[in-house]
């Protein structure tokens, strides 16, 4: 049984995302940033359902910290499973700004560059050694980089950035037969930017060809056959799943 990181464990898609996982039959570290009583609560659901999970702090903007969280996966992996690698990682964490471009300040633009891309680069670089051949890379990037959607410019153009990086990663990592693939939602039922209401629920679905939103599951599965056998010979690509947005 492989043992898989996934970052934004606790809420939302990697919520979802660890338990899918778990249920085939892997072993989850899914790390929470503020939210630690909602991580603990995907582990002992994961747990009552047969499985095994640990959750871990993590912020994925604090690029100094990741030394000390691959030492904590080291001594996790070790403790809880008896293994010293991973086989796959799922970089996840993510938050929504709403702000139209003419006003987005530098701080707010530092802010989604270091969690939606800087984190990304320099977590996957840090957790590579741990990494065993056949392992699988998924980043959560979304379909906004197809369809621009007004008010999210800086968050669209580094997950754009990030399907980028994803291509290179398969590249470079190719070698040692890690795989990278970029997972791109649509519109998806978790609290990403506060959330939906009714009416912003209404027009969302009114733009998906199968007239609804998605729910974290619909895109957790996907990801849970990325890092899986099924998605053995899948790589260097990004699987929009949305239900049709926007076509
Ligand atoms: N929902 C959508 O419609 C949608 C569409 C396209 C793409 N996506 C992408 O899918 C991913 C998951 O989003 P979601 O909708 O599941 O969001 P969510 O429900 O708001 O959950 C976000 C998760 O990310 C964690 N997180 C936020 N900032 C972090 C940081 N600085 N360091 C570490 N962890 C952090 C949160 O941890 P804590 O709660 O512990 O702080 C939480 O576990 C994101 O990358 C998002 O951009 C979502």
């Amino acid at each position: 049984m492989g043992v898989v990181v996934i970052t934004g464990g606790s809420r939302g898609i990697g919520a979802s995302a660890a338990k899918q996982v778990a249920l085939r039959g892997l072993g989850v570290i899914l790390t929470y940033n503020t939210n630690p009583e909602a991580a603990d609560t995907v582990v002992r659901c994961i747990e009552q359902a047969g499985g095994k999970a640990v959750a871990l702090k993590l912020d994925v903007a604090d690029v100094g910290s990741f030394g000390g969280f691959c030492e904590s996966v080291v001594h996790v992996l070790r403790e809880t499973w008896n293994l010293n690698a991973l086989s796959g990682l799922v970089n996840n964490a993510g938050y929504g700004l709403f702000n139209p471009l003419p006003s987005i300040s530098e701080a707010q633009f530092d802010g989604l560059f270091n969690v939606h891309l800087k984190g990304p680069f320099f977590l996957t670089q840090a957790l590579l050694p741990l990494l065993e051949e056949n392992a699988s890379i998924v980043n959560l990037t979304s379909a906004t980089v197809r369809v621009a959607t007004a008010g999210v410019a800086p968050y669209a153009a580094f997950k754009g950035g990030l399907e980028v990086l994803t291509r290179y990663m398969a590249k470079e990592f190719g070698d040692r037969r890690i795989r990278a693939n970029a997972v791109s939602p649509g519109a998806i039922r978790t609290e990403l930017g506060g959330g939906l209401n009714d009416e912003f629920e209404t027009l969302l679905a009114a733009q998906t060809a199968l007239g609804r939103v998605g729910e974290p599951q619909d895109v957790a599965r996907v990801i849970a056959m990325l890092l899986c056998e099924e998605g053995a010979w899948i790589n260097a690509q990004t699987i929009e799943v949305a239900g049709g947005y926007n076509i």
